[in-house]
């Protein structure tokens, strides 16, 4: 069992001056692996750290597995963390590397061994337990940090962008192995990252964090779907959500979302929330793999626009077409099998079931 609650928690540094987590309230359920997301300097790191009790808390509480936990040192909270940077000891074998915390401990020699080749087996890192940290790859160091963890058995993984250090491919790797291994180990992970592709992969739940506030705890299909404001919209997806000023209107008693010149009728499922809006501007959300070509628009596109293709990228089965609406860049990711031309003429349409609605002032959902 290893629930983590955070209720009402703060932190500041320098004596209150700074706030970096002005009032967390979360609560990560035993076994979860949950993700935290966010842009660099909105206290992923810090949550993390207190987590650890790496770093004292301000006011609030803070609970493992129904404990208090505020005053508990770190060594007596059953939790390990996995740095960017491995940490390892560098004139230590690998087998050495993952002993130690347990030597510490003064666990029996055989014990220690069961331990270190247990966690060997699962990591596929077998071969190498009597080489030095530097003789290995950056994933094979990243999969002893792993097993250095592993082996003292915590109730909680805490990962701090684990794999920021590591190529494309072997960061697709290791993505996985995290994962079988969450699913191995069945305890509670908390993994940093801003990498909203590590995110949406690894995640039984996301929490996106803007400046030390929650903007929304939610299964990754729940934030990609049903985001709730336009910070979370903007930054689950890639390339990013496409924001465009629209206004709805009244007309021969249908709603209507009027943009650029273009228009369609508002979803069944939107008619209710947007009825508010009418003779307002609202923001008009739509994803760049939503807006489909004459190619494979099919029935669904009931908006169809004719837009100039300013620069036309190929990425393998997909290609991204930016184009401008009233003076500001869009994008389009649609299935061609055509080149696209610089300059050329595009029908794009837009299916308006995938349509997002935001209040441009204060910009939530609709
Ligand atoms: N010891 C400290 N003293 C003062 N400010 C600090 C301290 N540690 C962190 N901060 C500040 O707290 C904020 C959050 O830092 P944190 O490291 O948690 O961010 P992060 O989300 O992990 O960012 P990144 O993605 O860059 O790692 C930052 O503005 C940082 O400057
Ligand atoms: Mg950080």
């Amino acid at each position: 069992m290893a629930t983590i609650r955070f209720i009402n928690v703060a932190k500041s540094f320098d004596n209150g001056k700074v706030t970096v987590i002005p009032d967390l309230s979360l609560e990560i359920a035993d076994k979860e692996f949950v993700v935290l997301v966010g842009p660099s300097g909105c206290g992923k790191s810090t949550t993390l750290r207190m987590i650890a009790g790496l770093e004292d808390i301000s006011s609030g509480e803070l609970y493992i597995d129904d404990k208090l936990v505020n005053k508990i040192p770190p060594k007596d909270r059953d939790i390990a963390m996995v740095f960017q940077s491995y940490a390892l000891y560098p004139h230590m074998t690998v087998y050495k590397n993952m002993a130690f915390a347990l030597k510490l401990k003064k666990m029996p020699k055989n014990e220690i061994d069961e331990k270190v080749m247990w966690a060997a087996k699962i990591l596929d890192i077998e071969p190498y337990l009597d080489r030095k940290p530097r003789a290995l790859s950056g994933g094979q160091r990243q999969r002893v940090a792993l097993g250095r963890a592993m082996v003292r058995n915590p109730k909680v993984f805490l990962l701090d962008e684990p794999l920021s250090n590591l190529d494309a491919k072997l960061r697709t790797e290791m993505r996985a192995q995290i994962t079988t291994l969450h699913q191995k180990l069945q305890t509670t992970f908390v993994y940093v990252t801003h990498d909203q592709t590590e995110a949406m992969t690894m995640a039984d739940r996301i929490v996106v964090m803007d400046k030390g506030i929650i903007r929304q705890f939610d299964t990754p299909q729940k934030l990609y779907n049903e985001p709730a404001d336009m910070f979370v919209a903007g930054f689950i997806g890639s390339p990013q959500m496409n924001f465009i000023d629209a206004k709805i209107i009244s007309e021969n008693g249908k709603l209507k979302v009027k943009f650029s010149g273009y228009s369609f009728e508002v979803p069944r499922k939107k008619t209710k929330s947007l009825e508010k809006y009418i003779d307002k501007t609202v923001i008009l959300g739509i994803r760049p793999e939503h807006i489909a070509s004459e190619d494979d628009a099919g029935e669904s596109g009931t908006c169809s626009m004719t837009v100039n293709a300013e620069i036309s990228e190929m990425t393998g089965s997909e290609t991204n077409i930016y184009f401008e609406l009233s003076g500001k860049r869009h994008i389009a990711r649609i299935k061609t099998e055509r080149k696209i031309s610089t300059g050329e003429s595009v029908k794009l349409f837009i299916d308006p079931e995938y349509a997002h609605f935001f209040d441009k002032e204060t910009t939530k959902a609709i």
